[in-house]
């Protein structure tokens, strides 16, 4: 089988590239990149000269880059992204762009080439926000309701996808997962921000009160989620993925970086309160009964335990994110954290 896998030198994408060929080696993956500020190929270092793993450089906006490496592929599974929700508040175009007028692109090029599935590659931060006053969850029938330019773009290739499903019968299958940490996370994100400020000394940006809540999923319980979807998953469905159980209760920002601060160490003068995100979703919770119910996918541990190997990760791949941080992204980390 052949997967043409997008956005495989991100966060995610090279976690699933990862699994795949750690899982399936004799299927071939060819991994379609543009290599923005959020694509390190230092990630996939471990299957570079694998057999079954090419590289190609290419823009999902152009029909020419896409149709030259999408041929003779048999599902697309696609994560190419702008996927920073402050970045889409300073600039929301390369949000649309990317995210929906390249999707269409790929939707476009997979019809073409009859692929056998299109699985999409989505968050729960198109339903919107919950309340803290209750216990409700999003689930596949939640509406939309997304609130910063990033979930709407994302909400707009939803759209996309199943407008294609409809119109031309397009086999696709979607997921809708939770805020993913894990190795190989770009150090903007919450958890690898507050681990790496934190071996270096510096502070945990917590904005406003802090008391906002995610669901926290471990990024290979989401690449064996999409595993299950790509094998058994109905054509045409949606499936939410989450990585807390019903019985963990809500994590909100203040607890996590609290539990960071513990794993190294530090104390809570190392918390600053900074000025809040625009916009800012106050909640978010996933069931994910549908996925565990129809295809037996659950998360495999818990918060805890998968938050200290994240930790130790960190710690033990310092030369993979202070090249980062000691490169452009320090400009960003300058605007965005100058005037809070
Ligand atoms: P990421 O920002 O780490 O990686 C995105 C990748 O896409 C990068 O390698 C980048 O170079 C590539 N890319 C961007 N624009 C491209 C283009 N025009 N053409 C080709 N490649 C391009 O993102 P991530 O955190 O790995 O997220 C992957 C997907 O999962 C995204 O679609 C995101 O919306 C979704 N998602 C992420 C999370 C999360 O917590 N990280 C949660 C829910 C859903
Ligand atoms: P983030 O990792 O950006 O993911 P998302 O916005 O997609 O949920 O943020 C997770 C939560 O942490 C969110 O409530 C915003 C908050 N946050 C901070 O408090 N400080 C920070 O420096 C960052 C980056 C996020």
């Amino acid at each position: 089988m052949k997967l043409f896998v997008t956005g495989g030198a991100g966060f995610i994408g090279s976690n699933f590239v990862l699994y795949w060929l750690r899982q399936h080696p004799n299927d071939q993956i060819i991994n379609f990149d543009k290599l923005t500020y959020a694509g390190n190929l230092a990630n996939l270092t471990e299957v570079e000269h694998h057999d079954n793993y090419h590289f190609v450089k290419g823009d999902i906006c152009s029909v020419s880059d896409v149709e030259k490496a999408m041929e003779g592929a048999d599902i697309v599974v696609h994560f190419a992204a702008e996927s920073h929700v402050d970045r889409s508040i300073m600039n929301p175009s390369d949000f649309v762009e990317t995210n929906v007028a390249g999707t269409q692109v790929l939707l476009d090029v997979a019809l073409k080439y009859r692929v056998k599935r299109f699985h999409h590659v989505s968050t729960d931060e198109v339903f919107g926000a919950l309340s803290l006053d209750n216990s409700t969850k999003f689930n596949e029938a939640t509406s939309y309701n997304p609130h910063s330019p990033y979930s709407a773009s994302k909400a707009g290739s939803d759209h996309l996808v199943r407008a294609y499903a409809d119109t031309y019968e397009l086999p696709i299958t979607i997921t809708n997962c939770s805020n993913n940490f894990g190795p190989y996370q770009f150090p903007e994100k919450l958890i690898p921000l507050a681990i790496t400020n934190l071996i270096e000394d510096k502070k945990v940006p917590v904005y406003g009160d802090g008391l906002y809540v995610r669901d926290w999923l471990y990024v290979e319980d989401h690449c064996r989620a999409i595993e299950r979807v790509l094998q058994d998953g109905k054509i045409g469905e949606t499936y939410c993925v989450g990585g807390l159980r019903p019985e963990h209760g809500d994590i909100n920002n203040l607890d996590v970086a609290k539990k960071i601060l513990s794993l190294l160490g530090k104390d809570e003068s190392y918390l600053e309160y900074v000025k809040d995100r625009p916009g800012h979703d106050r909640r978010y919770a996933i069931d994910w009964s549908k996925i565990k119910n129809e295809l037996g996918w659950e998360p495999q541990y818990d918060f805890d335990e998968w938050l200290t190997k994240t930790v130790e990760w960190y710690k033990s791949h310092e030369g993979w994110w202070r090249a980062i941080k000691n490169g452009s992204y320090k400009d960003y980390y300058d605007k965005q954290y100058s005037q809070r």
